[in-house]
């Protein structure tokens, strides 16, 4: 193992309650629905222009507005969640991973961010976060989201190691197919039974250790 690409919503910090409440709102005062719970995890991995669209769709609405209509729409969530996000601190980086990245750096591992969100870098500087990696990746810059290989390609490409020598963290199921389809070995956090195609799951981030993702990528 050279390299390790972190997801980073579930993984390094649990933003997924702030989206859902951003989309609710919007959902609501947009669009006159309720969203059920569920969709607080239909949306993990999912892009904010694609998160948008399920919505619409599950409103009954997506053929009603213009293609700038939405874009504002989904602009307009972000303010909501940037709004959450904002109050984010180093007591929010969820249990194990500050350990983790020491291990990792210890053992001269490279560390690429292979997230979905835009707002990635601003998260990983709330946390306090941002210096420890070597690379974040663009998702603006990829063609196509989870779980599509792009993004985790484009980590790893960044960290000038190949995809077959990295192990990829995540907590959502399209980002776990995302890991396996560029060629990683993938480490899955939460349940086993979601994350069945993952190398190797994990409970919760506190049981992700270096030497879990060694053996994980030993398994290969
Ligand atoms: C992550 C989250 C998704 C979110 C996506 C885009 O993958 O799990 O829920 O929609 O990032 O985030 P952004 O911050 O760019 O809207
Ligand atoms: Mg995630």
């Amino acid at each position: 193992m050279q390299g390790v690409l972190f997801d980073l919503d579930g993984v390094i910090t649990d933003t997924a309650k702030f989206h859902f409440k951003a989309w609710s709102r919007l959902a609501q005062e947009k669009l006159a629905v309720t969203l059920p719970a569920s969709f607080e995890s239909d949306l993990k991995g999912i892009s904010r222009i694609d998160s948008m669209n399920r919505i619409l769709k599950f409103a009954g609405l997506e053929t009603k507005y213009s293609a700038e209509e939405v874009n504002t729409m989904a602009q307009f969530k972000n303010e909501l969640y940037l709004n959450e996000i904002s109050k984010l601190t180093q007591k929010d980086i969820l249990p194990g991973i500050e350990n983790l990245l020491d291990q990792l750096a210890a053992n001269k591992i490279k560390l690429s961010v292979a997230s979905a969100s835009k707002n990635a870098p601003f998260i990983l500087e709330k946390l306090g976060l941002k210096d420890q990696f070597d690379a974040i990746a663009d998702p603006a810059k990829v063609a196509h989201g989870k779980p599509a290989p792009d993004i985790f390609l484009e980590a790893a490409r960044k960290i000038a190691v190949e995809p077959s020598q990295c192990v990829g963290i995540e907590d959502a199921k399209a980002g776990v197919e995302a890991i396996k389809a560029a060629g990683a070995i993938a480490v899955g956090v939460g349940s086993s039974t979601d994350l069945n195609e993952a190398d190797t799951v994990v409970a919760n981030t506190g049981e992700l250790t270096y030497s879990i993702l060694e053996q994980a990528f030993g398994k290969k």
